[in-house]
């Protein structure tokens, strides 16, 4: 796991974040275990802003990647960040019920929750199948 949450510090370190200061890196680990992240980049036009889960499954799709095993979020601030709803939703596009995520500071992963937790009866891939 210090894999995910180095490459989503190191992800981070590079966040567009001049209108909020709230800097957040994502790092997730694709079905053939290769890891992509993504930042997250505001924007002056306030709600074209994109999170950093989405970036970091940007990242995933350009590179090929179709399934999410795992996902690490990391901010700095007063309470542990944890995807919003937009995002909880992106992630569910890739991943199970039982798919783990963490929830990291800068210097450790203080919590790690399923995405189903996060995101109970979800809607997903397989409804409209
Ligand atoms: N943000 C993320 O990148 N991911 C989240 O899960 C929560 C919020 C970003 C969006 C915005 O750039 C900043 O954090 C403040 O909301």
């Amino acid at each position: 796991m210090t894999d995910l949450l180095d490459a989503a510090n190191a992800a981070r370190a590079r966040a567009h974040a001049p209108y909020s200061g709230y800097r957040v890196g994502a790092a997730l680990r694709d079905g053939d275990g290769r890891i992509h992240a993504g930042a997250n980049v505001e924007n002056a036009a306030y709600p074209l802003g994109l999170c950093a889960e989405a970036a970091a499954i940007a990242a995933m799709v350009t590179a090929g990647g179709t399934a999410i095993a795992e996902f690490l979020v990391v901010a700095e601030g007063a309470a542990l960040v944890t995807p919003c709803g937009g995002c909880r939703q992106r992630i569910r596009e890739f991943a199970e019920p039982a798919t783990p995520i963490h929830l990291a500071e800068p210097g450790a992963v203080l919590a790690t929750v399923t995405l189903g937790a996060l995101l109970p009866m979800s809607f997903g891939p397989d409804h409209i199948r």
